[in-house]
């Protein structure tokens, strides 16, 4: 009988060495920038009580949860997105924490999708959330955020676009038209550029719009300015909504961020739980998926049971990402890299482990053989590792407490103290070609 191969499930990936490097480079961007903007680090359980997503999150993401009752016959799904979780944590101590705050978390998710470009059934979202303010500036701190971190990741503002649109805007200008049942129709917005102009209106028609409701929201949905927005509304509401808008593009313009956002009224976002500003973030061709999605939140708490308590936040994938950055040639170099490998022509493997251990005292990476072998071996593997310094415990030229070492990048040879070596490691030098 044959035993087949054991394989990766679907929409699943493997991090071997090298792409966990890139993936470890991704999170400490993400996590360096959201330190800099003074946001605080949490985590939850990757699974949660199935009720909390069911009739909050939207139809589509909880059609794709992964479910299962557990051996206490407990309804349990993995978590598909965190924003529940965060408001779950939010209500279990919404006395304590001191509102405003700023939370920033990485977590793994699971969706049950088709697995395709961009889109897997576990991945990776950075999320920040400010929680506790109705305050527009909370919008202009995530959004400054955003720009600083692809600014970080090496992407030029004329790369990518933070599209900005409002729901506040978008239900008072449905009210306006007389539009029937909003929340039928938030779904088909949303599906609006990709179901193309006849699903639309298709769509719509079964959502008890008239033709020319249809017209109007298509018309307005379209608008590229607030100018040609404020010739379309009329009601005081709206005024508010499109106030807020201007208030956050002039407030980061004065900050340097004015060419990272425009006007996207396209933009409505699947999630039921959005009440105000709804952003994507897209690159400029809008050739990907959206890298990232957030906006307002000011009644999940409340709809799951809490008090009413104001966020507003943004999840960003990691796959989408990955693969803008690899387009653009930004992604760092998947090699490892070793500071000193500690090598012995006489295979002292005790010296080797205490000379090895000096050297990492001093905070390096330091790596050797972990067998007797050949000298060439030995720098065969330093090679391979990526070692800067190779560092030789018993070359014959080295006095009391020095060391024959090599440096890689150059292919020069040296005798020196440790103090000598560490500091060689610190001197810039061309490598060799
Ligand atoms: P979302 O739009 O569902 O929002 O996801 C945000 C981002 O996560 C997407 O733009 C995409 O980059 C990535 N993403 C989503 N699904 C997948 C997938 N199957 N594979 C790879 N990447 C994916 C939310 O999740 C909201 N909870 C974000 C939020 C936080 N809103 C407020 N705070």
């Amino acid at each position: 009988m044959s035993i087949s191969i054991p394989q990766l499930p679907k929409g699943t990936r493997d991090f071997y060495p090298e792409a966990q490097r890139i993936q470890n480079y991704i999170f400490d961007t993400w996590r360096s920038t959201a330190e800099s903007f003074a946001y605080e680090e949490y985590e939850g359980p990757m699974f949660e009580h199935l009720e909390l997503y069911t009739g909050k999150s939207g139809e589509e993401i909880v059609s794709q949860l992964y479910n299962f009752k557990d051996k206490g016959d407990r309804e349990i799904a993995l978590r598909p997105e965190m924003t529940p979780t965060l408001a779950r944590l939010v209500i279990q101590k919404a006395r304590e924490l001191k509102k405003p705050f700023k939370w920033f978390s990485m977590p793994r998710l699971f969706r049950y999708e088709k697995a395709q470009k961009g889109r897997l059934r576990e991945f990776f979202q950075l999320n920040m959330d400010i929680i506790g303010t109705e305050s527009i500036y909370a919008e202009a701190d995530l959004m400054a955020a955003i720009a600083t971190m692809l600014r970080k990741f090496g992407l030029k503002d004329s790369e990518f676009a933070i599209g900005v649109s409002s729901r506040k805007l978008l239900a008072t200008y449905l009210e306006e038209i007389g539009a029937p049942n909003p929340a039928l129709v938030y779904p088909v917005l949303d599906r609006r550029l990709k179901i193309g102009p006849e699903a639309f209106a298709k769509a719509l028609t079964e959502a008890g719009l008239s033709e020319t409701q249809i017209k109007q929201l298509d018309d307005f949905m379209s608008c590229k300015s607030l100018e040609e927005v404020r010739n379309a509304v009329k009601s005081e509401n709206a005024a508010a909504a499109l106030k807020e808008i201007e208030d956050l593009f002039e407030t980061l313009a004065a900050a340097g961020y004015g060419d990272c956002v425009n006007l996207d009224l396209s933009i409505v976002r699947g999630l039921a739980y959005y009440t105000g500003i709804v952003f994507e973030v897209f690159d400029k061709g809008k050739s990907m998926r959206a890298i990232a999605g957030g906006g307002r939140y000011d009644s999940l708490t409340e709809k799951l049971g809490g008090e009413r308590i104001p966020g507003v936040g943004f999840g960003m994938g990691d796959v989408v990402l990955a693969d803008l950055l690899a387009e653009h040639k930004l992604l760092p170099s998947p090699k490892q890299s070793v500071d000193f490998y500690i090598a012995s022509f006489t295979n002292d493997m005790k010296k080797v482990f205490e000379t090895a251990q000096m050297f990492r005292a001093g905070g390096n990476v330091v790596s050797h053989p972990l067998a007797p072998m050949k000298m060439g071996k030995q720098l065969d593997q330093a090679n391979y590792q990526g070692a800067t310094i190779v560092v030789y415990v018993d070359g014959s030229k080295a006095g009391a407490g020095e060391f024959e070492y090599k440096d890689m990048r150059t292919g020069e040879m040296f005798v020196g103290n440790a103090d000598a070596i560490v500091e060689r490691l610190k001197t810039e030098v061309k490598k060799a070609e």
